[in-house]
């Protein structure tokens, strides 16, 4: 029997001609980007109560390593135990409230700098300095047993750490649905960071970022470069309650016209885009050397064609590497895949290889301001891992990102000037920008206090044929 490929359900995604608009809103408010009411509603509804990505598990390899995570003005800690288990903490000391931790280390245990107490790694509280009086410690700061750590909902998935301040939350699993089994196959667990791995302060509302990623409109806009790599018109979508998944094949719309030698150029052209597409390349340079006759001419015979050929290649080549590739689809050798999670976990995905973005609101309060953070992680055998690995580069000035993200950089922060002018009131979404209207319809939902069964209401109905 073949392997179960969940993939298969992405690449029946829906056409735009094949989806009903009808109860979607097309007009978005421009207040939610600029202003701070709505920032605070986004707070106390949207992010301290949602899953939210917090960091990689491999950034915690030892019991003891820890780091912070920040949401505005609130601070928990994640912290490896010594039972391997990751967990997290409200980065407060329990005497009198000293933040315990800023960034990132190692420690045996908390030690808290104002008066000393110390915490275990599981949040227990382990010691209470008492060098002036001569009593027990209850005798001292009365009962212990509820002193330890407050402790903050934590879970992984795919390698990342979730974390959810609302302690009545619903399991992180039950959150992604469906997700789970769809990106299960890639192996994002064993992915390292190659390459990039930027985390920046941007002068844009951290749903720009989001927005920005979710449509490729803006392609023939400001990536000009891009155009021949993705052929749009023949994007699909998917809808999974808060979530969604579109995917573009490679190539141009038109590059079939043009035959077969022209789709082979295009493919080799792919690493200035892709980079992962160049350790593919020897490989499907072999397969298309099959199928050249003795002057040189290519007979492709029916249903063999360039793209059939990178996908075999891309198969081949990973399967070489070590990488288990028989539960991903053919789709998904060649083709990106583009995976929103609510609200903040985007996700750029072909087999072997993945570009990960993400934006938080900043934490000085500013809607007009946010976090990015931006990862290309790759697939790499076990023993190359630790010495391909990028660190993480905290606030560059001046960072060389690659030219499309470049182009997004600047975008970004010039889009969100434009979104502060009060006279405007309203962005007016294309039908191209289906996902944008579907994201914003969930947070409104968010914003409403919708319980999850209400958010995953047939949003979006598939138009009748
Ligand atoms: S506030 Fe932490 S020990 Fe006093
Ligand atoms: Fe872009």
């Amino acid at each position: 029997m073949p392997p179960a490929r969940p993939g298969e359900r992405v690449d029946r995604g829906r056409y735009l001609s094949e989806l009903d608009f009808s109860r979607l809103q097309m007009r978005v408010s421009t207040d939610r980007y600029c202003s701070r009411e709505h920032h605070a509603r986004e707070r106390e509804l949207l992010w301290s109560r949602v899953w939210q990505v917090a960091g990689r598990a491999d950034e915690l390899p030892e019991p003891g390593d820890w780091l912070e995570h920040r949401i505005f003005d609130q601070s928990y800690v994640l912290v490896r135990g010594k039972d391997g288990v990751i967990r997290g903490f409200v980065n407060a000391c329990r005497h009198r409230g000293n933040a315990l931790c800023q960034g990132r280390g190692r420690a045996r245990r908390f030690t808290c700098p104002y008066h000393r107490w110390q915490f275990d790694l599981d949040g227990r509280l382990l010691h209470v300095p008492r060098p002036d009086f001569e009593g027990s410690v209850e005798d001292f700061i009365g009962p212990i047993e509820d002193l330890g750590l407050r402790p903050v909902a934590v879970a992984c998935f795919a390698g990342f750490v979730f974390l959810n301040p609302d302690p009545t939350a619903a399991p992180l699993a039950d959150y992604l649905g469906e997700m789970v089994e769809l990106l299960a196959p890639y192996r994002l667990e064993e992915m390292v960071p190659v390459g990039l791995n930027v985390r920046e302060s941007l002068n844009c509302n951290w749903k720009v970022v989001m927005d920005a990623f979710q449509e490729g409109y803006h392609i023939q806009g400001i990536h000009p470069e891009l155009v021949p790599a993705m052929d749009e018109s023949k994007e699909r979508y998917s809808f999974f309650g808060d979530h969604s998944v579109a995917t573009a094949p490679f190539g141009s719309a038109n590059l079939a016209a043009f035959g077969p030698e022209r789709a082979i150029e295009g493919i080799r052209e792919l690493p200035k885009t892709f980079p992962g597409v160049a350790e593919v390349l020897p490989r499907f340079e072999q397969l298309v050397a099959g199928y050249r006759e003795a002057g040189g001419e290519l007979a492709f015979p029916q249903g063999v064609t360039a793209r059939s050929l990178l996908q075999q290649a891309t198969r081949d080549t990973l399967a070489a590497k070590g990488l288990d590739v028989s539960g991903l689809t053919d789709t998904q050798m060649s083709d990106n895949q583009f995976y929103l999670l609510f609200p903040n976990f985007f996700l750029t995905i072909r087999a072997g290889e993945a570009t990960f973005i993400s934006s938080t609101p900043h934490a000085d309060g500013d809607p007009n301001r946010c976090v990015w953070h931006v990862v290309n992680y790759q697939w790499l055998p076990p023993e190359q891992r630790a010495a391909q690995r990028a660190a993480l580069v905290d606030e560059p000035k001046d960072f060389p990102y690659f030219l499309a993200l470049q182009q997004d950089y600047a975008q970004m922060q010039r889009q969100q000037d434009g979104l502060r002018q009060r006279g405007l009131g309203y962005m007016t979404l294309s039908r191209q920008e289906v996902r944008l209207a579907y994201f914003h319809s969930i947070l409104d939902s968010w914003l409403d206090g919708a319980s999850a069964d209400r958010r995953r209401a047939p949003i979006l109905a598939e138009r009748a044929p």
